[in-house]
């Protein structure tokens, strides 16, 4: 079986993009290919007191990539699907409003995840893992969750309402991905210090959008 991305799987001829530079949505989405991801796998893990157990922030992670299934069931468990007639999520959301869009940093570049499709849509051919934080760790894991509102969908409440629980509701989908990553015996952290100012416009991210927070996740080093 094969393991890990392989750039093959995800690329079409990523275009040299200046690291420090900021690619248009539209090349990116031309050079990276749209990711389908294997159906989640729902039924195993450990019992969730177990996994509560073993819950904890590490900082150190194995640069070796997760494999497409562990990729998977980590998005399904951060913000997936679990009620498929009302389309209904594995995080709750103030007032419904499903603000929270999760995106995926990795050596390839940024994906956004598509819960419906269960896949990764390309956003940028650019590897912004090192500029998501002033944690210099997170460059090193292979995949940087990063957290991001969209606060038009929290309309008809004030904007502190709205900032204060999108940060809310990226926690507690952190928390899923400290649980997933308990019981899967991987690394994570969830990062407050965060580029707040820098990263919209570096993903390309709507006006309306705001980040909330990033959480690298990996394999233990
Ligand atoms: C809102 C929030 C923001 C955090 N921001 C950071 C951060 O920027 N950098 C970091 O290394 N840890 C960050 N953490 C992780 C905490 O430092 C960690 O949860 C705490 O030290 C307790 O450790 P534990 O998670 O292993 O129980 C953050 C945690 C929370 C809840």
């Amino acid at each position: 079986m094969r393991r890990g991305w392989n750039r093959r799987d995800v690329i079409v001829g990523v275009s040299a993009v200046a690291a420090a530079g900021v690619a248009s949505a539209p090349q990116a989405r031309a050079a990276l290919q749209r990711v389908a991801l294997p159906p989640p796998r729902t039924d195993g893990g450990l019992p969730v007191m177990q996994a509560l157990m073993r819950r904890r922030s590490t900082r150190s992670f194995a640069t070796r990539p997760l494999d497409p299934q562990t990729m998977s069931d980590l998005l399904w468990a951060a913000f997936g699907i679990n009620r498929p007639e009302t389309a209904d999520r594995t995080a709750p959301s103030w007032r419904h409003s499903i603000e929270t869009d999760v995106y995926a940093c990795t050596a390839e570049g940024v994906f956004v995840y598509e819960p419906k499709a269960h896949a990764l849509a390309p956003v940028l051919d650019t590897d912004i893992r090192a500029r998501t934080s002033s944690m210099t760790f997170a460059a090193t894991a292979p995949v940087v969750l990063v957290y991001a509102a969209d606060l038009a969908r929290m309309a008809k409440a004030p904007r502190e309402d709205q900032v204060l629980n999108a940060h809310v509701d990226a926690a507690i989908i952190g928390e899923n991905v400290y649980l997933f990553c308990a019981s899967a015996g991987l690394a994570t952290v969830i990062l407050g210090s965060i580029d707040r100012a820098g990263l919209p416009q570096r993903m390309g991210l709507r006006v309306d959008q705001i980040v909330t927070f990033a959480q690298p996740v990996g394999h233990p080093a």
